[in-house]
């Protein structure tokens, strides 16, 4: 297959497409996770927090540039997707931005809030048995069957150009940032799980940042990046488990997989236990709210999983997404109470 892989000018580009429909996310200073880390005065440590995009996540971001490309030629076609339930409402919010009509297919298990973030922009939406589904490949196949069924245009969660180009915009605004305070980037830490979000951001940080270290985090029950690299080749793990839901790729994109293995030359697995108490430290110390896909990496810094002490640069910790049901959040929270 020709494969078209994007470059730091499709996320330049994407740049004034994404903001006609949002405004930056703010990178947030942690003095608490600079006193945790004893890092000197002159290393700074930053949270991106996409829990304050209007879908409480990053994939708005990848889903407006993607509905942006397409919505001229869609007419009256919907357009679907499968998704664990963040590129679900990314992907509703977006096609209501364009008048157009989007149907989901999400897993059984997904959180409530999910559903109901997704179903609040008016999309329709369908679940799969996520247990079976590596036997049967059920959630390809409601996918592929509602795309012929409705003529519907088929979007991917991770693995497209345009959903990585757009996914880097929210990387373009951390390197706006850090640039406009003349600070320097030694290490910037995100999530890898289909490879949308960390792809979209390596191009961006790189252009700004050409020495910063990309470092992946993954769940330890899902890392098929970190085999991936291993193997010098896309490794798929067939039976991925985690309580991080967002986490749970059976393998990185094609069009992820070479932009990853040129920028992102680390990767990092993190316990469910330590997802939870990074989850209670946010929530502790930020009075942040964040889901356990969204603090993988601040689970990393915490557990110091990566060497920063050799480099004198800043550091940003990407937290992608809030979005939890209430008694899971307080389950978690006592579970990450009871183990300190
Ligand atoms: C909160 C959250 N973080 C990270 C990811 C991983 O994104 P990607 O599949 O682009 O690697 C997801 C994917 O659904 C997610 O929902």
């Amino acid at each position: 297959m020709n494969l078209r892989i994007p470059d730091a000018s499709d996320v330049l580009q994407a740049c004034p497409i994404v903001h006609r429909h949002l405004t930056p996310i703010p990178l947030i200073r942690s003095l608490a996770l600079e006193r945790h880390l004893g890092l000197p005065a002159h290393r700074q440590v930053w949270i991106k927090d996409y829990g304050w995009s209007p879908v409480g996540s990053f994939k708005v971001y990848g889903a407006l540039r993607w509905m942006a490309e397409h919505a001229p030629t869609l007419g009256d076609r919907p357009v679907a997707a499968h998704s664990s339930g963040n590129f679900a409402s990314g992907l509703a919010f977006a096609a209501r931005q364009f008048g157009k009509r989007a149907i989901l297919v999400m897993p059984d298990t997904a959180p409530k809030i999910k559903f109901q973030i997704t179903q609040s922009f008016g999309a329709q939406v369908l679940t799969y048995q996520i247990a079976t589904d590596h036997l049967t490949g059920i959630r390809d196949q409601m996918t592929r069957q509602i795309a012929e069924q409705e003529k519907a245009l088929q979007a991917s969660p991770y693995d497209d150009p345009m959903v990585i180009a757009g996914n880097g915009v929210g990387g373009w605004e951390i390197v706006q940032t850090l640039q406009s305070q003349q600070r320097s980037l030694s290490h910037f830490l995100c999530a890898v799980s289909g490879g949308g979000l960390m792809a979209g951001h390596a191009l961006a940080i790189h252009a700004g940042f050409p020495d910063a270290k990309c470092i992946g985090v993954e769940p330890e029950g899902a890392d098929d990046y970190r085999r991936s690299l291993a193997a010098q080749q896309r490794t798929r793990l067939d039976h991925p488990s985690s309580i991080c839901d967002g986490l749970l790729s059976y393998d990185v994109g094609q069009h992820n997989w070479p932009i990853l293995r040129e920028h992102v030359p680390h990767s990092v697995a993190v316990s469910d236990q330590q997802t939870c108490d990074a989850l209670a430290w946010l929530y502790r110390h930020h009075g942040l709210r964040a889901e356990p896909s969204g603090v993988v990496t601040l689970a990393a810094l915490l557990q110091r999983s990566v060497d920063i002490d050799a480099s004198d640069g800043d550091i940003v910790c990407v937290l992608s997404g809030r979005n939890i049901d209430e008694e899971t959040f307080q389950k978690y929270l006592a579970q990450a109470a009871s183990s300190s």
